[in-house]
């Protein structure tokens, strides 16, 4: 190891093996920062890594401020170097990622199903858990303008999600999104015979209803006592409140055979991997490709707690290490851009850290 690096390690081993206070900022290639984690004894500590690397497209990126631009990144690579870059990267987020943890990788179509072969590879594919959905940033369909195509404007780019082992369990990823209650049909399409029964003086003849003959019973006696004592004095929905938010109702639907149930007001939803309702792009800094904090989030919020070591290795302009400080997780961030340095220093303020150079 040279002589500055071994300096280096003995001033930062402290924070990093009581992981209490450590916040670092590398400004190297991302392979040296990870070896040099990987030495520190980081191995297996890491709870959550999002990297939103180079996509392979073929393009130059500006820094673009004040009428005044600096190239900020090249993602110009043969097909075989850029996957050499990624496995690299890869097979040491491999080692420093805990047992528990998560990585989050935010690729587009150029690469993605290459690098996803590449994490099967060394993540395993039992380890494989969603491909996500996000929006792309603000590049206009311009195909309006010709009277054929080649092909479709790629309108989204995608997350892969790996854990690090496949008996990891996470919370439910609930997220806030109100909804009215409602009444809706009792009936459904399930053909199971053993849940045909009498309600209403109907019993179907093929699909069956939605729940339990007892439960269902149950609801409408609940529904008969609402309207005999209750209706006159609130709303069902202040009777459901009052009653501890548990009992459910099924009534007579006018007109129709069918009875129908209802479905209490909603507060949660819970996310599938399709999360079209947030940004995943911003425009704050001027850097390219900058991604927004809305994104970062849902995954710090969603895949980490208070006090987890969230890591990124491609950092850029310094959003996963601005979200991961306000809620308060311990982070480690790595670019080799001079302007990525320069832009996310000046983010991150008066935030602690400590910058490490390689
Ligand atoms: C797509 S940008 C990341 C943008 C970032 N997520 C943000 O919100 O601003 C990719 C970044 O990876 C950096 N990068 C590319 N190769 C790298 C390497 N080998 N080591 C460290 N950083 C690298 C580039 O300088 C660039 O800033």
């Amino acid at each position: 190891m040279p002589k500055a690096l071994v300096e280096r390690q003995q001033n930062i081993r402290k924070p990093l093996t009581d992981l209490g206070v450590a916040n670092l900022l590398f400004y190297c290639d991302n392979d040296d920062c990870m070896s040099y984690l990987l030495q520190l004894g980081l191995k297996d500590r890491i709870d959550l890594v999002y990297i939103d690397p180079p996509f392979h497209s073929g393009e130059r990126y500006f820094h673009r401020i004040d009428n005044h631009s600096d190239v900020a990144f090249a993602d110009v690579w043969r097909s075989h170097e850029y996957l050499g870059m990624m496995r690299s990267r890869l097979g040491n987020i491999w080692g420093l990622l805990a047992p528990t943890g998560s990585i989050f990788v935010h690729l587009d179509w150029h690469a993605l199903h290459y690098v996803k072969v590449i994490m099967d590879e060394i993540f395993g594919p039992e380890n494989f858990r969603n491909e996500i959905i996000v929006k792309r940033g603000r590049r206009k369909n311009l195909q309006y303008q010709f009277k054929s195509l080649d092909r479709m404007h790629n309108a989204f780019d995608s997350i892969l999600w790996y854990s690090k082992s496949k008996d990891a369990k996470f919370p439910l990823p609930l997220v806030e999104q109100s909804s009215k209650s409602k009444w809706m049909g009792f009936w459904s399409n399930v053909n199971r015979p053993t849940m045909r029964y009498e309600i209403f003086g109907y019993t179907p003849e093929r699909g069956q209803w939605k729940w339990s003959k007892e439960r269902a019973f149950l609801a409408i006696a609940n529904y008969g006592l609402y309207e005999k004592e209750f209706s006159s004095r609130m709303s069902l929905e202040e009777y459901w409140e009052l009653s501890g938010r548990k009992v459910e109702f099924i009534r007579k639907r006018n007109n129709v055979k069918y009875a129908e149930y209802w479905i209490p007001p909603k507060t949660h939803k819970i996310l599938d991997n399709i999360w079209l309702d947030i940004e995943a792009y911003n425009y704050s800094t001027g850097y390219p490709t900058e991604k927004h904090e809305q994104l970062l989030e849902r995954i710090i919020n969603l895949f980490s707690r208070p006090g987890n070591i969230v890591a990124d290795f491609f950092c850029g302009s310094g959003t996963t290490l601005v979200v991961a400080q306000r809620l308060e997780r311990h982070w480690i961030g790595c670019d080799s851009s001079p302007t990525a340095m320069s832009v996310t220093k000046k983010r991150l303020g008066n935030t602690k850290f400590r910058l490490v150079t390689l």
